[in-house]
């Protein structure tokens, strides 16, 4: 890189607005959505997707809501152009959904568009030049006014067609885009589309979509912004215009773009699912519709299915969506950190309490909105904590460590997984915990457990397995659990200790044992230890729970 960037790039000279007014707006409905994904995203695709793909992508997008779709460029190819024929003449097309196609100012090229739209029952026809001082210069090599010229051109052959679609019930809209808007003078790019709409005639009925794309993005999101602002306030017969945006994402600022955009007077905005578009990608809709909803703004596009439209997606385009992509990427609701799986963890239990606004720390919108499980929120590696691992024994095996049991069960837990050096599953932290306390038969292992009580003595006749060898245990308590703890001391050997703490619970299916006990000890150099024991009988699960704390505390 150069060490002086002045000596070959130049500072972007913004439009003179000092009167401007988007700052101060807000953004509180919902634009004109049109999905140019099987146009602009699919030419952005080394391999384009071939009919039958464009047909599974059409339907995935009518279903999302949107009501305008760029179906592509029929004048381009076989492909393109019979693509047009198959929704048109197979009737696939829904009563309320306009398909919009592109086509360049030439003759040639608008007439077989025109004809790849017959029998339709609603289009857009979009015809675009390029605008832009390095356009003119080094492609066209044509002066302002011959561009103007081109693009008049094209009006007027797209108007002496016209008829043949109409007649036959079509309803047309004409779209028109100085292409390179952002890069092109804003009085030049409101001049050639003056000349265009002189040529269209729109009127406040019958509108036009003008079109301003940042097709390379060039600039900062606010100064787009001003210059939408700028056309809005300064072309002519503004009433009869939808203004449209057409961000692309080469400063990594689309999605600004187009808010700043809509803040600016905007009415429409053009975009495709996930950003897919030339080099960095198009506006992705997904993000600007979620940004919407997640401020209460009906965004009047449904992404209800993520994980399914995501799996279209890339079956469809070859393309994959990023874990982190806003919204809709595989780690967008994850949490690792404990400090955020804490935070997330006590937010849920507090939302889930009182249903009302959606505050809950980490997560800006409810997973389940976008069809995510809350299962995907939290994940366990080596920067999790005993939050963490707690949550995914609860939420997907239904085990409640006592929080005290959480505080010694994580950090072994943590150690484990530090170790590894990867995430680790719900599954896997199950094993860990069955492992460092269910199946702990070392010195002692339950072989025979029997205890009856009379006038609230209970005596217990027992046998264990201590080195491979079956051993008669009997002792007496308040309850059968004393009277085991007496048996053990007494007649096993095990050192002297108190139960502190017991729990005990059902387990659903699938954890193989009906009951889950927990028992706290205190050994007589007061150190705290946990047990935990399972079995279809719950005395038999509390039995073993205190096994299992008295051979951890050796
Ligand atoms: O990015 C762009 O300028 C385009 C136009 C054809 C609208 O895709
Ligand atoms: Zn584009």
């Amino acid at each position: 890189m150069l060490k002086n960037p002045a000596t070959k790039y130049q500072r972007f000279d913004p439009v003179k607005l000092p009167n401007r007014q988007w700052p101060s707006k807000t953004l509180d409905q919902a634009p004109i959505w049109c999905s140019v994904d099987l146009r602009d995203g699919n030419q952005a695709l080394a391999v384009p997707m071939n009919v039958s793909q464009k047909l599974e992508m059409f339907d995935a997008l009518v279903k999302c809501g949107f009501k305008e779709i760029e179906v592509g460029f029929p004048s381009a190819s076989n492909t393109e152009f019979s693509f047009n024929r198959r929704l048109i003449e197979e009737k696939r097309i829904p009563d309320d959904v306009t398909i919009q196609v592109l086509v360049q100012a030439r003759e040639d090229l608008i007439e077989k568009t025109v004809q790849s739209l017959m029998g339709a029952r609603q289009v857009i026809i979009h015809m675009y030049n390029s605008t832009s001082p390095a356009q003119r210069k080094y492609v066209f090599g044509k002066s302002k006014e011959e561009i103007i010229e081109v693009a008049r051109n094209g009006a007027r052959l797209i108007k002496e067609r016209l008829h043949r679609l109409t007649e036959g019930g079509t309803k047309v809209t004409l779209q028109y885009s100085p292409e390179s808007f952002s890069a092109t003078e804003v009085e030049f790019a409101r001049e050639i589309s003056e000349a265009v709409m002189e040529v269209w005639q729109p009127t406040p009925e019958h509108r036009m979509i003008l079109n301003l794309p940042d097709t390379v993005e060039v600039c900062m999101p606010n100064v787009y912004a001003d210059q939408i602002e700028w056309i809005c306030t300064n072309i002519k017969n503004r009433e009869s215009l939808i203004i449209s945006l057409h961000t692309h994402n080469d400063r990594g600022t689309g999605t600004a773009a187009t808010e700043l955009g809509l803040l600016a007077g905007a009415d429409r905005v053009e975009g495709t699912l996930f950003g897919n578009g030339e080099r960095t990608g198009n506006l992705d809709i997904v993000q600007v519709a979620m940004n919407l909803y997640m401020h209460g703004t009906d965004p009047r596009l449904d992404f209800s299915d993520m994980t399914g439209l995501i799996a279209m997606y890339e079956r469809t385009t070859g393309m994959t969506v990023p874990p982190r992509q806003p919204y809709a990427g595989e780690l967008v609701f994850t949490a690792f950190s404990g400090s955020h799986q804490d935070a997330i963890k006590k937010g849920l239990a507090g939302y889930e309490q009182h249903h009302s606004i959606w505050d809950v720390p980490y997560l800006t919108i409810d997973p389940h909105d976008v069809g995510r499980e809350y299962r995907e929120v939290i994940r366990v590696n080596s920067q999790s904590g005993k939050g963490g691992v707690a949550y995914l024994l609860e939420s997907e095996f239904g085990i409640e460590l006592p929080k005290d049991m959480q505080r010694e069960f994580g950090p072994i837990a943590n150690d484990i997984v530090d170790n590894l050096g990867r995430e680790v599953s719900g599954a896997e932290l199950k094993q860990m915990f069955w492992k460092e306390y269910i199946e702990r038969e070392t010195p002692f292992a339950l072989h025979h457990f029997h205890a009856d009580g009379v006038d609230g003595v209970f005596t217990c006749r027992s046998s264990l397995v201590v080195e491979g060898r079956e051993r008669g245990i009997t002792g007496t308590g308040n309850g059968p659990i004393a009277a085991f703890v007496d048996a053990l001391v007494s007649d096993a050997g095990a050192a002297p200790f108190e139960v502190v703490t017991y729990r005990e619970q059902s387990l659903s299916s699938g954890t193989g044992a009906s009951a889950l006990a927990f028992i706290q000890i205190k050994t007589t150099g007061g150190r705290l230890v946990w047990g935990a024991g399972t079995d279809t009988n719950i005395e038999l699960a509390s039995i073993k729970a205190v096994v299992s704390a008295v051979n951890r505390a050796r």
